[in-house]
Formats: structure tokens, C-alpha cells, sequence
């Protein structure tokens, strides 16, 4: 089968492929990776498949209908990990957030039904629950109270996906996910971005008093999770995936500088971000109980795991940090898979 990735070139979407190529999902897709390469995409982040058969890739916009129109010929599934991502840059400037989340995945879901795509699977954030207090979980029927531009474009984008389901018959699944680990993370967010920092012993920005919570999940069971919704998933459905583990902004710190071998003295208090959500966590039993899913990797292991990464992997880091990763594309790939 055909499978489109959108967003493949991110932090999420690369290791998807990873699955899909290297791992559970191998031998069973063709990927065609679909990606703007915005400031979050990475070529060098999809480099391990380039010469495979069954990977292509395609630089292209999801808000671009005659790119997604080409793109989607054939197609057997779309997933959809394609957004602008990141909290605070929703803060500092929203339009994209609206014209990718929202519209992108119109203009996705229009040409999946034209193309009699069987799956789409929308892949979403816990963040459109809005924030808990400190007992109570997220469930797939807890109302929708995103408190971000970020997290509201995205229930915005569910939403319509939901509504392309129950009017146009559009095979679409949701999946909603806590915070993500792992490797190939853009060093904006938390964890990635404070191993960096210490690694060049740089201070490591806290948020206010650093007592927020969020459910810590490895990236590579995020996408197992994503890859049985693909294939056993309930259409029309929403399917929760965490990690079952909550942890304070704080101790994430000091776990990361003990790691590092740094002290305290590292940590730099900052004003906190505005409206920021105190707590996420999530019930995760309807995709354990009906799908069989449960993560895999356990927090320490995965930590230090992701350090190590980061370790072995300083140019990758050290060409974002340094913005040499844009040139990329033109360097390495030429024009080779563009549409237009
Ligand atoms: P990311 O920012 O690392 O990657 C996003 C990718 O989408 C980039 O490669 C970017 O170039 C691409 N992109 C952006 N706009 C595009 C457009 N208009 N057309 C085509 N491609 C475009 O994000 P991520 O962390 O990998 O997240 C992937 C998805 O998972 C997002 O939808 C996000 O909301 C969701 N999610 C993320 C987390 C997390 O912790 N990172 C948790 C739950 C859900
Ligand atoms: P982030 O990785 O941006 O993910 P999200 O906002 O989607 O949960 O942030 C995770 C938590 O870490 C969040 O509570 C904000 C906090 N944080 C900091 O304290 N300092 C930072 O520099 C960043 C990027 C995040």
C-alpha cells in the first residue's frame, strides 16, 4: 500500500518512517514522506532511507491543494503529522498554526476523499483538553478546552477531520498524544533543547516555578501506537496515547543535569509562558484495552537513551543550532521529488 506521510521530515514523522522502513512496519508500505520543509523539517533526518525503493520524497505544502492533489494519487492512507508544533511560537505568531493545522488539513482531507483514500489518521495532541488540575486524566470524552493557539488549531484540525468523517465518509481516525522524546527532536522543546544547552554549558531556561506536569512519552512508542491505530483502528474513533508517565518540568532538569554531570547552578528561573497548561495527563485504555497497545520503554533507559543520542549526534544539533540544516536540501537532494 501506498502510504503518504505528511510531516515527515519532523521530529515525530521521521521516526514514523523509521518504523515504517526500518522497523515494525517493513516490507508492508511504499512511503511517499510529504513535507514543506518549514523551519521544523529536516532532510537529514529521512538520509537513512534516500536510496530505498520504497521511500520517495516530495517537498510540498499541505496548504498547497494542486501539490496535495498530485501527491495524493494512489495514496491507500495518509497520516497526517504535518503542523507547526511548537507552544511558544504559537504565542509570538499564530498565522501558520491557523493555515497548517486548520486549513492544511482540509485541503488533505478534501483530496483523501477524492482519491478514495481507506485510512486517514489524524495525529493530535493532548493539548486540546486544555490543562488539569493536579488529580484527573484525560479521556477521549473529556470536552475539548485548548488553551493555546497551538492547541486550539489543533482541536480546530480534529474537528474538521471528525467532520469530513461523518459528511464526506472519510475513513479518519484521531490519535492524541502526550510530550514525545526521543531522537530527532527539534531543540526547541523542553528535553532537547536543555541537553543541548548543558552540552555547550549553557543555563537552562525554567518556565516559572517549573512545577508543570506532562506525561513523558518515548517517541518510538508513540509511533508503534500510531502504526496499530493505521491498521486496527476504528474509524471515526479517537484514540488516546501516553506514557503513563507524569513528571515536573523540575525533576525533568535535574534528571537531565545529573545525567550530564552538571549542577544545579545551571538552572536559570524565567518568566513563565503565558497561560501556560499546569497539568496534562492521560487515560490511555481505550487503545490499550481495544487495540492491545502499551508503550515499551521506560522513562530512565529512554532518557538516558536520548542523552546518548545527543552525544552521538552533535552535528545534527549543532547545524540547527547554527542554521546551517536549511542549506540541506539543496545540498544533499538537488531538486530531485519536487513538485512544481
Ligand atoms: P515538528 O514540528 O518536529 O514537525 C512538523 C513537520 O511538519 C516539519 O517537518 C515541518 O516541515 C512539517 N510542516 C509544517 N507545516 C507544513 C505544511 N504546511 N505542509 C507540509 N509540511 C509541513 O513536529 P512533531 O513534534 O514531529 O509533531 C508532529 C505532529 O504530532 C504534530 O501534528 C503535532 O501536533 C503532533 N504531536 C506532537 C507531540 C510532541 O510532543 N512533539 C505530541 C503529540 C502530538
Ligand atoms: P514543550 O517541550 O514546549 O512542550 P509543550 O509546551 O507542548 O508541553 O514544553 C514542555 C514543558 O516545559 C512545558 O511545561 C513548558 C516547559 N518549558 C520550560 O520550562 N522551558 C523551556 O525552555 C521550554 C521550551 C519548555
Amino acid at each position: 500500500m501506498k502510504l503518504l506521510v505528511t510531516g515527515a521530515a519532523g521530529f515525530i514523522g521521521a521516526n514514523f518512517v523509521r518504523l515504517m522502513l526500518k522497523g515494525r512496519g517493513t516490507g508492508k508500505y511504499k512511503v511517499i514522506a510529504f513535507d514543506a520543509l518549514t523551519y521544523a523539517g529536516n532532510l537529514a533526518n529521512l538520509k537513512d532511507f534516500e536510496e530505498q525503493e520504497d521511500f520517495e520524497f516530495i517537498k510540498g505544502d499541505i496548504r498547497n491543494p494542486e501539490q496535495v492533489e498530485t501527491v495524493m494519487e494512489d495514496v491507500g492512507a495518509v497520516v497526517n503529522f504535518a503542523a507547526e508544533s511548537h507552544v511558544d511560537r504559537s504565542i509570538l505568531a499564530g498565522a501558520d498554526f491557523i493555515s497548517t493545522n486548520i486549513d492544511g488539513v482540509r485541503i488533505l482531507a478534501e483530496a483523501a476523499v477524492r482519491h478514495g483514500v481507506k485510512r486517514f489518521i489524524q495525529v493530535s495532541t493532548d493539548e486540546v483538553y486544555g490543562s488539569l488540575e493536579s488529580t484527573g486524566l484525560f479521556r477521549e470524552d473529556t470536552p475539548l478546552h485548548p488553551n493555546s493557539p497551538y492547541s486550539a488549531s489543533k482541536a480546530a484540525g480534529d474537528l474538521l477531520a471528525l467532520a469530513w468523517q461523518h459528511t464526506f465518509g472519510l475513513p479518519v481516525i484521531i490519535t492524541r498524544c502526550s510530550n514525545n522524546y526521543g531522537p530527532y527532536q527539534f531543540p526547541e522543546k523542553l528535553i532537547p533543547l536543555f541537553i543541548t544547552n548543558l552540552m555547550e554549558d549553557k543555563k537552562v531556561p525554567v518556565y516559572g516555578d517549573g512545577m508543570q506536569v506532562r506525561d513523558w512519552i518515548h517517541v518510538m512508542d508513540h509511533c508503534r501506537a500510531i502504526l496499530i491505530v493505521l491498521e486496527k483502528g476504528r474509524v471515526g474513533e479517537v484514540y488516546n496515547i501516553g506514557g503513563g508517565n507524569e513528571r515536573t518540568n523540575i525533576d525533568i532538569t535535574r534528571r537531565i543535569l545529573r545525567l550530564l554531570r552538571k549542577d544545579e547552578s545551571f538552572i536559570e528561573h524565567v518568566t513563565d509562558r503565558p497561560g501556560h497548561d499546569r497539568r496534562y495527563a492521560i487515560d490511555a485504555s481505550k487503545i490499550t484495552g481495544e487495540l492491545g497497545w502499551r508503550p515499551e520503554v521506560v522513562f530512565e533507559a529512554g532518557l538516558a537513551e536520548t542523552i546518548e543520542w545527543y552525544r552521538n549526534n552533535e552535528s545534527w544539533w549543532q547545524a540547527i543550532k547554527s542554521g546551517d540544516y536549511l542549506n540541506y536540501y539543496q545540498q544533499q537532494y538537488g531538486r530531485r521529488g519536487v513538485i512544481g
